[in-house]
Order: C-alpha cells, then sequence, then structure tokens
C-alpha cells in the first residue's frame, strides 16, 4: 500500500518507531562508509512554494546518497499555483517520479497532493505541520538521551507547523511536553485531541519560565513563520518575553529546527552555547528522512 505522511500521525507509534530505528541503522552505516544504494534508477520530486535550507539539501543529499536522484522544482518552474489544479499536478508527477515532497503555504493542498498521488507523498512543511522535522528531533533526543523516557521538553514560542508536529511525536513516543505559547498562538485544539487519540496531550500554558522549570530542553522555533513577513512587528510585541536566553536555558539542552532568528526567538549566545544541539538535529533531518523513505519503499 502507498503510504504518505502529512503529518506524524500518519504512522502508528509501532511504525514511528520502526522509522527512527531504520533512521539510526542507516546514519550508522553510513558513518562505517557502508551505506545501501536501494534508490537505484528512482526519482523524488521536490516541490517548494517557500525557501528551505535543511529540507531541500537534506533531501536532495540523502536521495543520492541512496543510490536515486532528486529534482528541484520551484515556485517558478511548474504550473502549481498558477493555473494548474493541485490534483493534476498529484497525477502528472506520478508518472514519472517514486516519491513526491512538497513544501507549501496551504496544508489543504498538501492533503490534494497525498490523495490524487499514486506515488508515497512527504510533507516537507506546510503552515500547519513539518513532521519531517519532528522524525529528527526525536532522533536526536534518543541520541542524546539514551531514550524518551522521563525526558522532559518545554516548547516556548509559537504554536504553529513544527511546534503542531512535535507535539503529536511527543505524545506517540511519551515524552513528557510542556508547550508555553503567547495567548492567540495555542496549538490547534485539533491537534491536542489527536495527540490525545496517540497518546498523552502536552501541559499548555503561557508562561515561559513556568514550563522550562522541571524540563531538560528547550525547544523554540521563529516567531515570524515564512509568510508572515508583512506582520514582523505585530508578531514580535506579541512574543515579547518568550524569547530563549542563556539565562531561560540554566542547564538544559537548547532546540531549534532553524532558522534561528538570533535577537527575535533566541539569542545568539543561545544558539553558539554548549547547549545547543540544533546542529545535530539539523544532521538528523538527513538521517531521518532516508530512514522515512527507505520504511516508505517497504510498504508498496
Ligand atoms: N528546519 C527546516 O525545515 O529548515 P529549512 O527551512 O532550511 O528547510
Ligand atoms: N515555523 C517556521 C519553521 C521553519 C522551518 C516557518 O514556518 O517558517
Amino acid at each position: 500500500m502507498v503510504r504518505h505522511l502529512l503529518d506524524v500521525d500518519d504512522l502508528t507509534p509501532a511504525e514511528l518507531e520502526t522509522v527512527l530505528d531504520r533512521a539510526a541503522d542507516i546514519k550508522a552505516a553510513q558513518a562505517a562508509g557502508h551505506g545501501d544504494e536501494p534508490f537505484d534508477n528512482q526519482t523524488l520530486g521536490m516541490i517548494f512554494e517557500k525557501p528551505s535550507t535543511r529540507t531541500r539539501v537534506s533531501f536532495e543529499t540523502g536521495m543520492t546518497q541512496l543510490g536515486g536522484h532528486a529534482i528541484f522544482l520551484g515556485p517558478d518552474d511548474i504550473h502549481l499555483g498558477s493555473g494548474e489544479p493541485v490534483k493534476d499536478t498529484a497525477r502528472a508527477l506520478s508518472r514519472y517520479v517514486d516519491v513526491v515532497m512538497a513544501r507549501l503555504f496551504d496544508h489543504d493542498d498538501a492533503e490534494e497532493l497525498a490523495e490524487y498521488a499514486t506515488v508515497p507523498f512527504v510533507n516537507g512543511l506546510t503552515d500547519d505541520a513539518h513532521p519531517c522535522q519532528t522524525l529528527a528531533d526525536l532522533l536526536t533526543i534518543r541520541e542524546h538521551f539514551g531514550g524518551f523516557e522521563e525526558v522532559r521538553v518545554a516548547w516556548v514560542g509559537d504554536g504553529n507547523n513544527v511546534a503542531q508536529s512535535f507535539v503529536l511525536g511527543a505524545a506517540m513516543v511519551g515524552l513528557d511536553l510542556t508547550v508555553a505559547t503567547p495567548e492567540g498562538y495555542e496549538i490547534d485544539d485539533e491537534v491536542l485531541a489527536r495527540a490525545d487519540a496517540v497518546g498523552e496531550a502536552p501541559a499548555t500554558t503561557h508562561d515561559p519560565e513556568a514550563a522550562v522549570e522541571d524540563a531538560d530542553v528547550v525547544y523554540t522555533d521563529v516567531f515570524v513563520s515564512m509568510g508572515q513577513e508583512d506582520r514582523r512587528e505585530e508578531k514580535l510585541a506579541e512574543f515579547e518575553g518568550f524569547q530563549v536566553t542563556t539565562d531561560l536555558i540554566g542547564d538544559r539542552k537548547l532546540m531549534h529546527c532553524l532558522p534561528a532568528h538570533r535577537g527575535e526567538e533566541v539569542t545568539d549566545e543561545s544558539i553558539e552555547s554548549e547547549n545547543a544541539i540544533v546542529w545535530d538535529q539539523a544532521e538528523n533531518r538527513l538521517h531521518a528522512q532516508k530512514g522515512l523513505l527507505v520504511w516508505m519503499s517497504e510498504q508498496e
């Protein structure tokens, strides 16, 4: 059966663990210099409506390392968004490529791509979700803490895409998560209900200090997401008091999906501190996505 990843809870908790295990095995094999190339002659189509450093490079590099090839389809390269319906793009691409990955604004467009694609579809970020980031985050936490049990994470910042997928992933693996957002930027109730369905939904607060009190990890994301640039001043004002400083971090680990906007959600000192494990997160995008692609190919 063709499997898609619109969000983390498209996997069962057992499947999520298998994907993380595949990723860890592939990472170890690569480090030992004997990675497999199961994607010989296969192509990944990568649609980007928004910019990307990590997602684009990790998917393209990952596909090369797996013996395949990736095609970058930017906003000016294909007809998506300028006349051709999403469903037609999905059907045409499915006749050429073996996997489709897309970074889009509207999550409904990702759902439509997945509905009409006859090959696996992977969400590379929408306004509502970023499941590939969560896979890398969970791999990183597992590496640093040896597992998920008793690990306490505090999310401090916006409750949008990265946070929402992390909420689902955390519930699925049993992380102890507290989410602190400003009022009006909470995790969607629908996502909290889905987290409840797969595990335990996080505790929520509007107080960053309270959220980090018992935490082992502080995790944040930009205050001004891609597509919200015209709301910069308004959002920076609404997020006052949520900046992740070295004082707030204390001796906890710092996670950030990156890119970091130093001076906004996080200070330069925080990102540069020894507590930051952000580069491990970034590297693990590569390994987690290779694990996902291999696992998806095994389901067909
Ligand atoms: N974290 C992440 O998705 O980074 P990019 O926007 O660089 O892809
Ligand atoms: N919330 C951020 C995540 C970037 C990876 C954004 O949507 O821009």
